[in-house]
């Protein structure tokens, strides 16, 4: 088991190149087992989320080759229909796009249910209720979900989502691509990685319209065709290193962004009283402490994503006053990382939904032990360590490694004293 040792106290300065979305690569790759040809995926992270995607193509039948550092290229036109090896779907959470990829390619599906963060209960009802409306037959059990077309076949619906979510709306475009008809998503998901999947879709054949909008069409057509597409920069790793150069007082330029997705982010960082410029493709985030409090709520996009609760929150224990933090996507993410972040020096008072956090003001963080128990909630646990003083270790970094594209090398780069050491 690995460790990441930091020394604290350094303000993070310099540039950093963020990489291509997980959230849009991870529900992509799965995709291209809709198209006959060769699909060349640029902007791909070289993250354990990414690389266990590939193996599980790779195992189903897939020649999958990394063209050069964040190019892959990967052909599905001869995988046989089957069932992806388990053990490797367990592994992670976006595999359950290969039930929506197999429904729309082969009119059925037979997938073990994913793992990835356990930091909440993750239904995939909605998921569910989409193919069953699209006509399939859908039988799921506490180890997977088969289906089968039904007695009137797959064909397009109108499907309204009880709840805005990510994976539903991404699955459910999956299967309705090549299924006859029109297919009508309401209460869709907005995020970024769902307009980057739909282009993505379109850039091969598809015919999406609406994404980014509440109301998501699907036209179905016969065939898709190979062909290249560059994922979007990844809104949540910037939010990350934004929120990095805030909590450590530094001077940072956050590369390969698009400043529009950013902006429920950058909005909350300006609150605390970070001086944040905007450029084509890049922002530059400035900041001196005393922060100032702020309160949040997180919401699905255009709101404060999720994603960014835990980092956020570091940002809060550094502020002067006391802030508070809403989550209203994962009520239980809060249990990922508050008790680690007391352990070394914070005072978060979580009440359901809602965490108190009250800020340190000039004093500092220590140094400690902690834990990361999720990918996000691991970012937030190596921001505190950069900000506090004395040595910081974060342990359970295969959870951070899942998401965080050689995040050693990009902080050593911008003057943190961080190591990974092998125990
Ligand atoms: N929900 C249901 N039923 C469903 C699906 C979701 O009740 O069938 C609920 C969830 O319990 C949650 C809400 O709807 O309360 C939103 O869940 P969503 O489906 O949007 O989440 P997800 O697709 O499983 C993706 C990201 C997460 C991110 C969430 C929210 C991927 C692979 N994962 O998960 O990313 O937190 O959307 O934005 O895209 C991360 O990157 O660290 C991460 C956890």
């Amino acid at each position: 088991m690995a460790k990441y040792e930091i020394i604290g106290g350094t303000p993070l300065s310099g540039e950093v190149v963020i990489s291509g979305a997980k959230n849009a690569v991870v529900a992509i790759l799965p995709a291209t087992l809709l198209v006959p040809g060769k699909c060349r995926i640029e902007n791909v992270p070289d993250i354990s989320d990414v690389r266990i995607l590939l193996d599980i193509m790779r195992s189903m039948g897939a020649s999958v080759e990394w063209a050069e550092p964040g190019v892959v290229e990967i052909d599905c036109t001869d995988v046989p229909y089957g069932e992806p090896n388990p053990e490797l779907v367990r592994k992670m959470r976006a595999s359950y796009y290969l039930l929506g990829a197999q429904l729309g390619r082969y009119g059925r599906s037979h997938v073990a249910l994913p793992g990835g963060c356990a930091f909440a209960a993750r239904p995939i009802d909605q998921h569910i209720k989409g193919f069953g409306l699209l006509g399939a037959d859908v039988e799921e059990t506490e180890e997977y979900v088969a289906m089968e077309p039904g007695p009137d076949g797959l064909h397009g619906q109108r499907i309204s989502l009880d709840v805005v979510s990510v994976g539903a709306t991404a699955n459910i475009m999956l299967a309705a691509c090549l299924i006859e008809g029109q297919t009508i998503i309401e209460n869709a998901a907005k995020e970024p990685h769902i307009v980057d999947l739909a282009n993505f879709l379109n850039t091969m054949g598809a015919r999406i319209s609406g994404a980014g909008t509440d109301t998501i069409k699907i036209r179905g057509v016969k065939q898709l065709h190979g062909g290249t597409y560059a994922a979007i920069p990844d809104q949540i790793e910037a939010g990350t290193y934004m929120a990095a150069a805030v909590a450590t007082g530094g001077n940072v330029l956050v590369q390969n962004v698009i400043p529009k997705h950013m902006e429920c982010i950058t909005t909350r960082l300006r609150e605390m009283g970070a001086k944040i410029t905007e450029f084509d493709d890049a922002i530059r985030v400035q900041a001196t402490r005393p922060l100032r409090r702020i309160t949040v709520k997180t919401m699905p996009y255009p709101g404060f994503p999720t994603d960014m609760q835990a980092q956020i929150c570091v940002c809060m224990v550094l502020a002067t006053g006391t802030s508070r933090l809403t989550e209203s996507v994962y009520e239980t993410r809060f249990f990922g990382y508050c008790s680690e972040l007391e352990n070394m020096g914070a005072k978060i008072k979580v009440e359901g939904k809602t965490a108190s956090v009250v800020g340190i003001g000039d004093r500092k963080l220590r140094g400690t032990t902690v834990h990361a128990k999720d990918l996000r909630a691991g970012a937030a646990l190596i921001i505190a360590g950069l900000a506090a003083e004395g040595t910081t270790y974060v342990k359970n970094i295969h959870y951070v490694e899942r998401g965080y594209e050689r995040i050693i090398e990009k902080l050593t780069k911008l003057g943190a004293q961080i190591k990974r050491i092998e125990e």
